[in-house]
């Protein structure tokens, strides 16, 4: 099947998510967080997600800045961090993380090889275009997809929906890329063609799908949408 469209998850795919505390704990006056920014990132990613999941089942959307913030203040209480200044500096930081540094040419390759690329997000409209200008990417993608569009977070089908409806292509046509494992797993139960960017060498999901290919990083995206 040929590839004509590649899909990427936002947060922890393109954009690192480590980042924002990364940034904060180098700063003057938060020493508080040499040595535990990267416990307080990974509770914050994962408050983060399990909000999402939970609002998602129970039906009570509400959007991912909403639980991004929820993420953060479990996650400052949990670090006994009671520090109001440093909470808006990390979530300020939200709003500009770096993309991973191989993420421009991996879609500009993309484009040459005429494929389309697209962003299906969690994230708001906002908070995917702060990310998008501050990277720098824009110029590289042919549609950035909210969950906003549809009211729910992922996994759910309705989201995975939207990517077909925008590029009238069958789901198998598409390549779907994320560092999320459950993701990837969910969108191979959902018929797309799917790569998992397992970063930090994680295992496999124990989910009823798994995801078809598994990449050390981005770079490989370009061969692997030509080669399939
Ligand atoms: C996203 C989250 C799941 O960008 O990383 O949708």
């Amino acid at each position: 099947m040929t590839i004509t469209t590649c899909v990427f998850d936002a947060y922890g795919t393109l954009f690192d998510v480590a980042a924002a505390a990364r940034a904060a704990a180098a700063e003057p006056g938060n020493e508080a967080l040499t040595g535990t920014w990267p416990k307080l990132a990974s509770d914050w990613r994962h408050k983060q997600l399990q909000y999402t999941w939970l609002r998602a089942i129970t039906g009570a959307h509400t959007d991912f800045w909403e639980v991004t913030q929820n993420g953060l203040d479990w996650a400052m209480e949990a670090a006994e961090l009671n520090d109001p200044q440093l909470r808006e500096r990390l979530l300020a930081l939200y709003w500009e993380l770096a993309s991973f540094p191989e993420v421009p040419k991996m879609l500009a390759d993309l484009g040459q090889e005429g494929k389309s690329s697209a962003i299906l997000s969690n994230g708001s409209p906002e908070m995917l275009a702060g990310a998008v200008e501050s990277a720098g990417i824009g110029e590289y993608l042919d549609e950035v997809l909210s969950v906003e569009s549809v009211g729910v977070f992922k996994p759910h089908r309705t989201v995975y929906d939207m990517v077909c409806n925008r590029f009238d292509c069958a789901p198998s046509e598409v390549l779907f890329v994320s560092s999320n494992g459950w993701d990837a797993a969910a969108a191979t139960g959902y018929g797309f063609t799917t790569a998992w960017v397992n970063r930090a060498k994680e295992p496999v999901d124990r989910l009823p799908w798994v995801p078809q290919h598994i990449l050390s990083d981005l770079t490989t995206i370009p061969d692997l949408a030509r080669d399939l």
